[in-house]
C-alpha cells in the first residue's frame, strides 16, 4: 500500500510518502529548487519521495492534498464579497492565480502522476491533525491545531482514539490566531509565513506593555480561549497588506520598514504578541484538557512551531505529555493527509510513530568523493573515529565547523544532519555566527544541544525535547554556555539520543570528552534566506560564500584555510533574498 501526500501553492510545499504505513520519505520542494518557502507543485520533492521508496507513480494506491481547493476558492470569493469594493486590488491580484492554477490541483496532480491512484482531497486542518495524532506515540489523544487558515478553520480541538479522529470545535476566519502573529509579523517589518519565529526571538528583548491594549482593542478572548478579532484593524481579508491604517493609529506608528533599527517599541510590540499568544494557547488548551479525559496534547498547525507557547502550554495546561512533530506547519500537511487516508479512511492498524526526524535525501562517501574531485577541492577522507575526534577538537579550538552527515532533515529545524556547529561556552560565537556566517540579524538566538543525559544539569526542563520545540530555561548556577543562553535566560532546546542520530550523539560525547561540556550551539546549514542545504554541493557552496572554518561532509573534512592557501577559489553567482 503506497500513499503519497502533497501540500503546495500557499507556502512551504511538500511531499511524502508511506509504504504499508510506513513514512519512508518526506522533503521540502524548497530544499530542492533552493528557493525559501517555495510554494510551486512539489515536483522534486515528490520524485525523491517515490525514488527513496523504490516505486514509480503507478505504484501508489492513493495520493492524499492536505486541504479542499474549492471550498477555499469559495471562502475567497466570499469575503471578497462581503468586504468589495475594499478588496478589489486583492481579487485582482489573486483571480489569475487561481484560474491558472490552483482550480485545476486535480487535474495537475493527473497530468504529473497518472490516472492509477486514487486522488483524495482532505481538509486542512483534519490534515494537520493527523500529522501529529497518527505519527504520535498515543493510542488516545487530545488534539488542537492552529495556523492561519485552512478553508475557513483557523483553529480546531479534537480527539484522536486509536484509527479514528475528530474535531469537535473550531473558530473560522477571519478570526486566526495565526494570522494575529503574522500581522505583527508584518507590522514589525518581518517577512510574513516566513519570519515569525524572527518575533519569537525578539520579545525577550521586551517588555509586554501593550497586552491590555492588544486585548481590548484587538483580541476579543474568552476565558476558554475562543476569540474573535476585531476585523476594523485588519487588512488580510480584503488588502494587500496585513493592517491598516486603525492599526498603525492604534500604535501611533506606521509598520516598520524592513531592515531599518528595531527600536525598544518594536521589542515591546513583540513581547506583547508573544504574551497573548501565549495566553490564547494556554487558555484553549486548559479548556480542551478539562474537557477531555486524555493526559496526552497533539498539537499541529504553524502556530504550533512557537516554542515559547509550547512551553507554557506545557507547563500549565494540564497535559502531561504533548507530541508535535517538526514540520508541524503547512509542510507536514503532506504526512497528515498520507496518513488520514491510511488510518483514518481506510481503518489500517496504526504503524508509525515519529521515530525519527531525517526523512530526507543521503549522499554516500562516493558521491561526496566524486564532486570534490569534479570541483577539483582537496577533501581528506578520514575513519568514522577520527572524524568525529577532529570535528570535536576544531570546536573546541573555536572553529565554526558546517556538518553534512546522512539523511536530512523534514520541517524547518536542522538536528544534526544539515548543521552549523560552534561551542556554546564562547560568547564571541553569538556574534560571530550571526554576523559572519549566516549574514543574519543580530538579535536572533541560537539553539543547544545537549546529550539528553546531562540535559538536567544544564535545563530547567524534565523532558525529551528532540525537536527544538520547546524552550527551558538555563540553570542559573549553570550560564557557561552565554551562545545559547537567550536575555531572558531561556534556551531553544534539542536534546538528542544515540537512536535519533549516532554519529551526531557521538560527536557531542566527543566534545564533552575534550570540555566537560555535552552542548553544542546547533543552527541549521543555510545563510540568510536561503533553504537548508539539501546536497554536498549546496554545502560546500555556503561553506565557500561564509566565515565557517571546517566543513565535515560524511567522512571527508574540508580546510577552509588551507584550500585558501592552495589558491583555490569559489565563484559563487546565486544569491538569496533576505527573509
Ligand atoms: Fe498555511
Ligand atoms: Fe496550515
Amino acid at each position: 500500500m503506497n500513499i503519497l501526500g502533497i501540500s503546495c501553492f500557499y507556502h512551504d510545499s511538500a511531499a511524502a510518502l508511506i509504504k504499508d504505513g510506513i513514512l519512508v520519505a518526506a522533503a521540502q520542494e524548497e530544499r530542492f529548487t533552493r528557493k525559501k518557502h517555495d510554494q510551486n507543485f512539489p515536483a522534486n520533492a515528490i520524485r525523491y519521495c517515490l525514488q527513496e521508496g523504490g516505486i514509480q507513480a503507478q505504484d501508489l494506491n492513493y495520493i492524499g492534498f492536505y486541504d479542499k481547493p474549492f471550498t477555499k476558492f469559495e471562502r475567497l470569493l466570499t469575503t471578497y464579497i462581503a468586504t468589495f469594493p475594499k478588496s478589489l486590488p486583492s481579487f485582482l491580484k489573486a483571480m489569475p492565480v487561481w484560474l491558472k492554477e490552483k482550480l485545476w490541483i486535480p487535474q495537475k496532480i493527473r497530468e504529473e502522476l497518472g490516472e492509477t491512484a486514487n486522488l483524495l482531497f482532505i481538509e486542512h486542518h483534519l490534515s494537520h491533525a493527523a500529522s501529529a495524532f497518527f505519527v504520535s506515540p498515543f493510542s488516545e489523544s487530545a488534539i488542537l491545531t492552529a495556523d492561519g487558515v485552512g478553508e475557513w478553520e483557523t483553529t480546531t480541538m479534537g480527539m484522536g482514539n486509536d484509527r479514528t479522529l475528530t474535531l469537535t470545535q473550531s473558530i473560522h476566519f477571519p478570526h486566526s490566531l495565526g494570522l494575529l502573529y503574522s500581522a505583527f509579523t508584518y507590522y514589525l517589518g518581518f517577512r510574513v509565513n516566513s519570519a515569525e519565529y524572527k518575533v519569537m526571538g525578539l520579545a525577550p528583548y521586551g517588555k509586554p506593555l501593550f497586552v491590555d491594549l492588544i486585548l481590548r482593542e484587538l483580541v476579543f478572548l474568552k476565558d476558554d480561549g475562543s476569540f474573535r478579532l476585531n476585523m476594523k484593524y485588519f487588512a488580510y481579508d480584503y488588502g494587500l497588506t496585513m493592517t491598516n491604517k486603525y492599526f498603525h493609529a492604534l500604535f501611533g506608528t506606521p509598520p516598520r520598514t524592513p531592515e531599518s533599527a528595531l527600536t525598544q517599541f518594536h521589542k515591546d510590540l513583540a513581547a506583547s504578541i508573544q504574551f497573548v499568544t501565549d495566553e490564547i494557547m494556554v487558555r484553549m488548551t486548559t479548556h480542551l484538557h478539562n474537557k477531555t479525559v486524555s493526559d496526552n496534547l497533539c498539537l499541529a498547525g504553524g502556530v504550533a512551531l512557537n516554542c515559547v507557547s509550547n512551553s507554557k502550554v506545557l507547563a500549565s495546561s494540564g497535559f502531561k505529555r504533548m507530541f508535535i512533530q517538526p514540520a508541524a506547519g503547512d509542510a507536514g500537511g503532506s504526512v497528515g493527509s498520507a496518513f488520514y487516508i491510511y488510518n483514518m479512511l481506510l481503518k489500517n492498524k496504526r504503524t508509525s510513530t515519529w521515530s525519527n526526524n531525517f526523512l530526507g535525501p543521503e549522499y554516500s562517501n562516493e558521491v561526496i568523493k566524486e564532486i570534490l574531485r569534479q570541483l577539483k577541492i582537496e577533501g581528506e577522507q578520514c575513519s568514522t573515529d577520527t572524524l568525529l575526534k577532529r570535528t570535536a577538537q576544531f570546536i573546541a579550538d573555536q572553529n565554526v565547523v558546517g556538518w553534512f552527515q546522512g539523511r536530512m532533515e523534514f520541517g524547518p529545524r536542522s538536528l544534526g544532519a544539515r548543521s552549523i556547529l560552534a561551542d556554546p561556552r564562547n560568547p564571541e560565537n553569538y556574534s560571530r555566527v550571526n554576523l559572519k556566517i549566516k549574514f543574519r540579524e543580530s538579535f536572533r538566538p541560537f539553539a543547544p544541544t545537549v546529550l539528553l543525559e546531562r540535559m538536567k544539569d544544564y535545563f530547567e526542563f524534565d523532558q525529551p525535547s528532540p525537536y527544538m520545540l520547546f524552550v527551558a530555561q538555563v540553570r542559573s548556577d549553570r550560564r557557561t554556555i552565554p551562545a545559547v543562553t537567550h536575555v531572558d535566560g531561556s534556551a531553544r532546546l534539542q536534546t538528542i539520543v544515540r537512536d535519533d542520530h549516532a554519529l551526531f550523539y557521538d560527536l557531542i560525547a566527543e566534545f564533552e570528552k575534550l570540555t566537560n561540556c555535552p552542548v553544542l550551539i546547533n543552527t541549521s546549514f543555510n545563510v540568510r534566506g536561503e533553504p537548508i542545504v539539501c546536497t554536498p554541493f549546496d554545502a560546500i557552496k555556503c561553506f565557500f560564500r561564509t566565515d565557517m572554518d571546517y566543513l565535515v561532509l560524511g567522512n571527508f573534512v574540508l580546510d577552509k584555510q588551507k584550500i585558501k592557501e592552495s589558491g583555490y577559489e569559489m565563484q559563487i553567482e546565486e544569491t538569496f533574498a533576505l527573509d
